[in-house]
Formats: C-alpha cells, structure tokens, sequence
C-alpha cells in the first residue's frame, strides 16, 4: 500500500505588503531584500483572520480537487507554528470547521519551516499502515503575528499563506519516500525565545517574536539541503537527472539556488513563489507545489522532490511520483 496525492489546495490573504511597504517602516531598500533574499512583496492576514481559517480555504480546494468530502477524510493533520490557540490543536479545529463527523484523528505537528514535509512523512506512514485511507495535510501560518515589525533583519522575510494536499491510499507508488531530521543543538539560531512555560510575560506582553542569526542559519541551510538531495537518491536508487521537479520551501531565492545547482537542474524546473509569497513556513511547500499543479507545469507521472529547512533545527524531503 502506498499514498498519492489526489488534490492540492492553497489560500493566500487578500492583503499584501511590498518591499517599498516596508522601506517607509524600517531602514530598508527594495534593492536589498530583492537581491539578498529575492523576495518582492508577502500576503499579510486581516486583523480577524486567524491560522485555521486561512487552513480551511486551501483545505476545502485540496478536497474539491480531489473529488472528497469531510466524510471521506481519516486523518487531519495541521503543520503550524502559529496555531489559533494553545490547544485544541488548529487540526481539531479545523475538522469542526469542516463539518466531519466520523471521529477521524486530528493533530498539530510543529516542526516550523519542515513542518509540512514532517506532515507529510507522517500522513504517509499511517496510510502505509493501512490503517487510514484519505489524509488531509495542511500547511497554515499566520507568522506576521510573530514579526517583529521594527527588526529589518527578520520582517522583510515573512508572510502568511496556507497550503494542503490531500493524500490517498494507492496500489501505485505515489509517495516514494519521505526523510526526517532534527538537531536541537542549534535551537538558539532560530527562535521565538518565550513560550507559555519560559519567559512567559515577554508572550504576555504581547513581544514574542521571531529571533534569527540569519548569516549562520544561512550556510547550515545550504549545506543541510544539498546532503538531503543526495541522501533521497540514494535511499531510491535514482539519479540526479531523473527528478522533473525541485519544490523547496521558500525561505531565500540564493538557499534555493544552491540547492537546484546541486541538483544540476535548470531553474525552470524549480518551482519558485518566494518572490510572492516571502517565507510562509510550513505553508511554503504546499503553496508553491499547489501553484504549479494549476498552471500544468507538474503533470501526473512526473517526479518531484520537495525539501524543507527550519528552526529546531529541523529539515527534510519527500520524493513523489503525481
Ligand atoms: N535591509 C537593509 N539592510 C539589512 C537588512 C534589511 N532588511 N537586514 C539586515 N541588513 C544589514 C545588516 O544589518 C548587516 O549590516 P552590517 O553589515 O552593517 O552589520 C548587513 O545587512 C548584512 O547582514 P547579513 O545578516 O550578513 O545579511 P545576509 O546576506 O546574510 O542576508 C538574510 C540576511 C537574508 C536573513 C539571510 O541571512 C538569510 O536568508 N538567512 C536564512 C534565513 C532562513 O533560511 N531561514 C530558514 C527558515 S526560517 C524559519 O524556520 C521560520
């Protein structure tokens, strides 16, 4: 038994903030941002709009797409780090929302920037198991609400989006493999340094923001991602050139490049929305993989190999036959 992906979805707010936008808040350039990190503009939640909403959107896409209803759905899982609430999950959430009845499990998982493809890996080793038919994964941020909108190194990178795929049992391969990592001796790099147990009062105050060392979390990124290229061929015997697609989470246009070049693949096969969208985090995979299903540049039989970097650190890949 394996999985497929039987329908893609994603939701993006209305609002968006341009790098000009963010010039006239904080000592910065169009000129920069583009060229360090190739990112133009970012979708920005409404006041009112929470993570679960802009999760319900791209859900209920992925599941047209699919020809599903909630009923179908066995599993829910929500890749988020910035969850409507401390619990219940924004998964729990999420299937009230959708109107499913049938008692399916429903989860959060935070792994921050992997958490889609952590997801992902995890949606499909329950349906391998065989003990669930029909997944809906998604991937949901609303990380404006963790900028610190007065810290140039870190605001121009971020925005919000939400992106799902619902995943199927099939006899055909579909997920060929999935590959999970995590190293928690670099948790300082990367961090919002105040949680509901540590520092406290900094959340209550409302200053609990994203902290970054971004040159370091930069080069370790590099490195990390080009080892996982190698380390996903490898575990399927397949070589360099027999991937059609490269989908990577979207956090820096020069990290993305590295990776393609890696690859030895031309960048018109990498699917790219960071110049769009910014760094939405988990929803970054399913967002950019979701586009290039609707335009038809990813058609069905094609390979394409996702790869995810974030805090923790954490990271990780997915190899998938469509
Ligand atoms: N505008 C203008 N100048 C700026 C800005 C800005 N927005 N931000 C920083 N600078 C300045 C710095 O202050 C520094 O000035 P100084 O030399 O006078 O001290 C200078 O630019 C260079 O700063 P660096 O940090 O060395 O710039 P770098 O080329 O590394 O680019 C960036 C910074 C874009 C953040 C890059 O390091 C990066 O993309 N890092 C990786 C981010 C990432 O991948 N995160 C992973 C996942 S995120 C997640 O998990 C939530």
């Amino acid at each position: 038994m394996f999985s497929r992906i039987a329908g893609t979805g994603s939701y993006l707010p209305k609002k968006t903030l341009t790098n000009n936008d963010l010039a006239e808040m904080v000592d910065t350039s169009h000129e920069w941002i583009v060229e360090r990190t190739g990112i133009e503009k970012r979708h920005i939640a409404a006041k009112s709009e929470t993570t679960c909403d802009l999760a319900e959107k791209a859900a209920r896409l992925a599941m047209e797409m699919a020809g599903k209803t909630a009923a179908d759905i066995d599993l829910i899982i929500v890749a988020t780090t910035t969850p409507d609430l401390v619990f219940p999950s924004t998964a729990c959430l999420l299937q009230s929302r959708l109107g499913s009845t049938n008692g399916s499990p429903a989860f959060d998982v935070q792994a921050v920037c992997t958490g889609f493809v952590y997801a992902l890996g995890i949606a499909d080793k329950f349906i391998k198991s065989g003990s669930h038919k029909c997944a809906l994964v998604v991937g949901a941020e609303t990380l404006s609400r963790i900028v610190d909108w007065t810290d140039r190194n870190t605001c121009v990178l971020f925005g919000d989006g939400a992106g799902a795929v619902i995943l199927e049992a099939s006899k055909e391969a579909g997920l060929l493999s999935t590959h999970l990592h995590a190293d928690g001796h670099y948790a300082d790099l990367l961090k919002v340094g105040a949680g509901l147990s540590k520092n406290s009062e900094i959340l209550k105050q409302g200053n609990a923001f994203i902290e970054m060392r971004g040159n370091e979390v930069f080069r370790v990124a590099v490195k990390t991602l080009g080892r996982i290229v190698d380390e996903t061929l490898a575990h399927n015997q397949l070589q360099k050139s027999d991937v059609n697609w490269l989908v990577p989470h979207q956090a820096n246009i020069r990290i993305i490049k590295a990776t393609a070049k890696k690859l030895k693949m031309s960048m018109d096969h990498v699917v790219v929305t960071v110049d769009e969208h910014g760094n939405t985090s988990s929803a970054s995979i399913p967002l950019a993989l979701d586009a290039a299903i609707r335009d038809s540049r990813i058609k069905r039989g094609e390979l394409i190999l996702l790869e995810g970097f974030g805090g923790g650190f954490t990271w990780g890949s997915a190899l998938i036959r469509f």
